[in-house]
């Protein structure tokens, strides 16, 4: 196959920041993506529906003109959010989800949740007016080995908040483990989980081994190549459980290259020639739609686009290493392969 046509693609996980990098980043999604969930990881965060209309129109400025690009809003959960606030925005068509980031986890997640008990009337709200939740599934206790974060979230966090709250629909964000994928799998269909584009491409290994790299640090971080082989199979399976995130995550060199560098993997430019190189590598070229294009919008109860997108295999396409940002140079994800198929 040298050719394939695909419903454009979705991404169920961005972060497309604000100010400069927002400028910087926004074509780069809106080039090859119809809609994305939006991180509310600001500064502060978007926590309010007027705040999530707002940054939805400073994104809709910074995506140039005619292009099809549909940002999908979502709110910071806190241990203040108020549920008749969250039902009003959804009813109201601002926001498409609600984002639970526990507090310490990652990037921007200091107003986050430490007690869950404080969200449960929120999440009851939710399950009740079928809004979903998209998790941030890793624990933040100091004497949980970074690597097992995310196996015990699931345990001692998501499982319990899924069992007491029966019909909220889960997203688990960014799933780094065989734990995430087996528990996505057993979910039933109020249970869906993204998958990252450099979670498909790198283990821990490409972080540590012949010096630090601090461009494939991001969080969750990327295990070992058991667990990469699992997200593999599971996003080229068809399962509609599985679905693309890209948890693109901007940051400039200076930030990502230092002494505590930080986490974020930036992928939304060269995601859909990657994707194709790694579906068509597992021999699974004719699921790459349903991963990008079909699964996500069937969790989310949205039809898929209308719009088509052809990919084409040829010489190897080139991508920049670097997009300049009015913040500083902003490295784009190198994932140490080829990429021979081209988006048209
Ligand atoms: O690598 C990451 N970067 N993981 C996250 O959860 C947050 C994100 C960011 O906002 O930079
Ligand atoms: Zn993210």
């Amino acid at each position: 196959m040298t050719e394939i046509t695909l419903r454009r693609p979705d991404d169920w996980h961005l972060h497309l920041r604000d100010g400069e990098m927002l400028s910087a980043v926004a074509p780069e999604s809106a080039r090859h993506f119809g809609r994305a969930i939006i991180m509310p990881n600001l500064v502060p965060p978007v926590v309010t529906g007027a705040e999530a209309v707002a940054y939805r129109e400073r994104i809709l400025a910074a995506v140039p003109d005619g292009a099809d690009f549909t940002p999908l809003m979502t709110l910071y959960l806190t241990e203040a959010t108020d549920p008749a606030d969250v039902v009003k925005a959804k009813q109201d068509g601002i926001v498409t989800a609600v984002k639970l980031y526990p507090a310490g986890a990652t990037t921007n997640s200091a107003s986050g949740v430490r007690d869950f008990d404080k969200v449960r009337p929120v999440l009851e709200a939710m399950a009740e007016a079928s809004i979903p939740l998209c998790v941030h599934g890793e624990v933040v206790d100091a004497e949980i080995d970074i690597f097992d974060r995310e196996a015990v979230f699931i345990e001692r966090v998501l499982d319990p908040i899924r069992r007491a709250t029966p019909g909220l629909k889960v997203v688990m964000e960014h799933i780094t483990t065989k734990d995430g994928v087996d528990y996505a799998r057993s979910g039933g269909d109020t249970l869906g989980a993204t998958i990252t584009t450099h979670h498909l491409v790198i283990n821990r290994n490409h972080i540590l081994v012949g010096g630090i790299k601090p461009h494939y640090y991001c969080l969750p971080v990327a295990k070992r190549e058991s667990h990469r082989l699992a997200l593999l199979e599971a996003a080229t399976s068809g399962d509609a459980t599985f679905f693309l995130g890209t948890d693109s995550a901007p940051h400039v060199d200076p930030a990502k290259e230092s002494g505590c560098g930080c986490a974020g993997c930036f992928t939304a430019t060269n995601t859909m020639s990657i994707l194709a190189e790694v579906f068509e590598a597992a021999g699974a070229l004719d699921r790459l739609e349903a991963f990008t294009s079909l699964n996500g919008p069937a969790f989310y109860g949205l039809a898929p686009n209308d719009a088509r997108t052809t990919l084409r295999k040829g010489a190897p396409v080139s991508y920049p290493a670097k997009i300049e940002t009015g913040d500083g140079p902003l490295t784009v994800f190198d994932p140490g392969f080829p990429l021979h198929w081209q988006v048209l």
